[in-house]
């Protein structure tokens, strides 16, 4: 996997029509080749129409969520070999969103992830402290401890499959961005507690994302800190030209 990693977040936006018409235009100013890595996690009904879009330009295509079963009596859900088929090779797991709204918990983060890696996707597991956890002082370990939830029975070999997404609830489409500096420590923090698990060396490997308000403005400034491997975006995602920029910022930082 690339060291740094751009993924947008579409979260419930965009037709399949509009995602055709996006994909004619981000492809016009992204060349995912060489680069770093670029990956679009697109509604469901749009997977086929964004794969169809970015065939030959090497960005990926991601799905937001996945169910743990292989099939079965879940209506309403998909599973990953759904997922595979209709053109993802990523998935998002456990974002805020739905942890909030949907009754996600770390238990089901942790079952969802690992029933797409073992059908072979890839896995962006979002967490992240809750305003009042920062405020409290808590932060640290309420990611440690979501971290080592999530990668519960993940072996040493599928975490290279892993990316994880920290991403502050409080900044996540809220325009409030985590400084440069806060979104390194919780990073930070975060490779400090897979160390403990898998080792420095795999630790070190890990791609750690910041999402939560990163735009074509702030991008440059948290890329450039060690600890953060890439950004998870979302409303800025949705703008071909915003989008771009902030892959441009990547690909300028991996120079450095
Ligand atoms: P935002 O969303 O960039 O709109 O804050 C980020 C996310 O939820 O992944």
């Amino acid at each position: 996997m690339k060291k740094t990693v751009i993924a947008g977040n579409w979260k419930m936006n965009m037709t399949r029509a509009e995602t055709k018409a996006f994909f004619r235009e981000i492809t016009t100013q992204i060349r995912a080749k060489g680069g770093c890595g670029v990956v679009l996690c697109v509604p469901f009904t749009d997977l086929a129409a964004a794969a169809r879009g970015a065939r030959g330009t090497g960005i990926k295509i991601g799905a937001q969520n996945v169910h743990y079963e292989k099939k079965g009596a879940y209506t309403g859900e998909i599973s990953a070999e759904m997922l595979r088929e209709a053109g993802a090779s990523y998935v998002i797991v456990g974002h805020s969103e739905r942890r909030q709204y949907f009754g996600e918990t770390d238990e089901t983060v942790n079952l969802r992830a690992r029933a797409a890696l073992a059908a072979g996707l890839k896995v962006i597991i979002c967490l992240g402290e809750m305003l009042d956890a920062r405020e409290k002082g808590v932060t640290d370990e309420v990611v440690s401890m979501q971290t080592k939830l999530a990668l519960r029975g993940v072996s040493e070999k599928e975490l290279r499959s892993v990316i994880i997404a920290y991403e502050p609830v409080w900044a996540i489409g809220t325009g409030l961005t985590a400084t440069p500096e806060q979104a390194d420590e919780t990073c930070g923090v975060i490779r400090a507690t897979v160390a403990s698990l898998y080792g420095k060396k795999a630790a070190k490997k890990l791609v750690i994302q910041y999402g939560g308000s990163m735009n074509e403005k702030n991008a440059a400034d948290l890329l450039r800190m060690p600890n953060v491997n890439g950004g998870l975006i979302g409303g800025a995602s949705l703008k071909p030209a915003a989008f771009s920029a902030i892959v441009a910022a990547a690909n300028e930082n991996e120079k450095r």
